[in-house]
């Protein structure tokens, strides 16, 4: 995800701000930059890659200031290189801006500024947009020109603004993304996040939703969406830098689960028009495109594959279109059955998984039109493609997936949503309503993420077990095999899934008193057959945990103990059901103390056969 630092005070701003990108390096980035006022003028330096390539382009000890800002880029719009890095400039580079998030109408406020203003845009970024949108109104006013722009501005985001007529400040504006300012002796603070500055500052002051600051050498003033004062106390922090990196949570993996419901509602609200309409950025799925299909081959590895099993269930639903789903490793070597009419989707996190990228070249060699679901922009899979759909996860650091999953799951239901509907195999009225409650999970999700205690206190009676089984119906048999896999990966417990009717043809036989079953139960056209699964084992002594819909107390009549899930519709579960089973690796794992984010024998990044 991208940081943002900023400096006004008395020091040299440009060690500050490259020392602050650097507390932000942990976040993910893929280019840097910084802005500094410097003899009347603002000068940006900027660079692709890490930040010592940046650190190269600035070592000249002329080029110093006391103020200005910087940033690390985590590319959305644009691939990642040095003219899209930020910081981005107005024309004649009076104004110039950093910017997390998105700006989800860039497109309309560019063609605004082209045809009507005549702005010649030199990157592809929104960021840019938001530079000349300010300029536009500046008449000699910083604050008021932010404050117009950013009621022209739709989005998630958080940005940071100086001006070569008013080096006395940086303005900040936060709308759903993170900003803070740091209160120093002489000199001021403003960052995306706390590590930025920690170093230097412990009063921090957090800035809620639709405030702007205006940050100078002596004061911090906070102003509210009505543009009237606010008056906040600060709040001192006293964690360590590296508690701070992970958001006060102990490991990436659980700060990660936390952010869960911003990455689904980044992913799915960003594509959405105010009608509901799913809009594909530089997707060119047309209906004859989509008549002309015979077959889908969704392909990917470990956790990607299993958001491909659910991409599978709703995508073939949603379309009528066959859809086969297979890990990369075994796509590649079997020959399979590929043509022009075909559509590969590959899902990938990382983007440079060997495997994955392998079997798309593969598909790609025999005429399939590719269709790439990566979290990475500008990575291999991505570059590679003729079509990529972004997951807006932000950087996933803990090598389990998490995030990544959920964001993947919800790209699968965009792309049968939108496909099926262009189509003509969806309703109209089961499209808005499918939209409508996709629309309802990430709170939903949030709440359920406010008390994992009785998942703690599961996880503290089995954390000692050496196995456990998975087993779920439908679309929670493919949840029960990414629940498995991350007990797995975590905790290296010998964990095994199965849908839940093949357990009769073999897998029964190692059921005995105690055995440990996760049970997955969310399906409501389902739930009698699985009701009789649990009894099938439970007759067998096993000890049965189910997860289930809130409302759905008959279970509670078959299942020892049971963790309930916000309600919503059969086919939206996994994007809920699979939270609980995160939290249970993450929490037997830490009781058997394990190195959480980084589990012995794996890697992030699979870049080797
Ligand atoms: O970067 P990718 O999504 O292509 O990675 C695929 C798998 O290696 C990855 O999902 C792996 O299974 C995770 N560590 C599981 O948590």
């Amino acid at each position: 995800m991208c940081g943002i630092v900023g400096y006004i005070g008395k020091a040299n701003a440009k060690e500050i701000i490259v020392e602050g990108l650097r507390r932000l390096e942990y976040r993910g980035y893929d280019s840097a930059g910084i802005a500094l006022y410097r003899n009347g003028k603002i000068e940006t330096r900027k660079h692709v890659g890490e930040l010592k390539n940046l650190e190269k382009i600035i070592a000249d000890p002329e080029y110093d200031s006391y103020m200005g800002i910087g940033h690390t880029r985590w590319a959305t719009h644009g691939v990642p290189s040095d003219i899209n890095a930020h910081p981005h400039s107005n024309s004649d580079n009076t104004i110039t801006v950093v910017h997390n998030g998105i700006i989800e109408n860039f497109l309309e406020l560019r063609r605004m500024l082209e045809e009507e203003h005549n702005v010649v845009f030199r990157s592809d970024t929104d960021t840019e947009v938001i530079a000349h949108l300010i300029s536009l109104y500046y008449d000699g006013d910083l604050h008021e020109a932010v404050n117009k722009a950013v009621a022209k501005m739709r989005g998630a985001y958080a940005i940071a603004v100086i001006c070569a007529s008013e080096p006395d400040k940086i303005i900040g504006v936060r709308k759903d993304a993170p900003l803070v300012a740091g209160i120093g002796e002489g000199c001021n603070f403003l960052a995306s996040d706390i590590p930025a500055f920690l170093r230097y500052v412990r009063r921090v002051i957090f800035l809620e939703n639709n405030e702007t600051v205006v940050v100078t050498r002596e004061k911090i003033t906070i102003y509210d969406e009505n543009n009237e004062q606010v008056e906040r106390e600060p709040y001192h922090v006293d964690w360590d830098v590296d508690a701070a990196e992970k958001g006060g949570y102990p490991f990436f993996m659980m700060k990660e689960i936390h952010e869960q419901p911003k990455a689904l509602a980044d992913t799915l609200k960003r594509r959405l028009d105010e009608n509901g309409d799913i809009v594909l950025d530089g997707i060119s799925l047309a209906r004859e495109d989509i008549d002309r299909l015979s077959r889908i081959y969704i392909v990917a590895c470990g956790t990607a594959y299993h958001a491909g099993l659910v991409g599978k269930y709703v995508i073939e639903k949603m379309t009528r279109i066959p859809v086969e789903v297979d890990v990369a490793s075994e796509f590649r070597y079997r020959d399979p059955y590929v043509d022009e009419n075909t559509l590969f989707i590959a899902i990938s996190q990382s983007g440079e998984t060997q495997d994955t990228l392998a079997a798309l070249r593969e598909a790609k060699g025999k005429g399939a039109r590719i269709l790439s679901v990566v979290n990475v922009v500008g990575s291999s899979v991505a570059r590679e493609s003729d079509d990529v759909f972004y997951t807006w996860a932000g950087p996933e650091i803990a090598v389990a997936s998490t995030k990544a999953y959920v964001t993947q799951l919800m790209c699968m239901y965009m792309i049968g949503l939108y496909m099926g509907r262009l189509k003509g195999t969806l309703a109209e009225a089961d499209y808005h309503d499918t939209i409508r409650e996709l629309l309802a999970v990430p709170d939903k999700l949030a709440a359920f993420l406010e008390d994992d205690t009785q998942i703690k206190n599961l996880a503290k009676r089995f954390y000692r077990r050496n196995e456990m089984f998975y087993i779920g119906r439908g679309l929670d048999s493919t949840v029960a095999y990414e629940g498995s896999l991350k007990m797995k990966e975590i905790s290296y417990i010998n964990t095994f899934a199965i849908a839940a009717g093949e357990l009769k043809h073999g897998t029964i036989a190692l059921v005995e008193e105690g055995t440990l079953f996760i049970t997955l139960a969310t399906q409501d056209k389902l739930f009698e057959k699985m009701l009789s699964n649990i009894e099938e084992i439970r007759a067998r002594g096993a000890y049965v945990v189910a997860v289930a819909k809130e409302g759905n107390r008959e279970i509670e009549t078959k299942a020892d103990e049971v963790i309930y899930i916000p309600s919503c519709p059969d086919d939206l579960t996994p994007l809920l059901s699979v939270v609980p089973l995160q939290l249970f690796a993450y929490h037997v794992a830490d009781a058997r103390k394990n190195n959480i984010d980084k589990p012995r024998n794996l890697a992030k990044s699979v870049t080797v056969e």
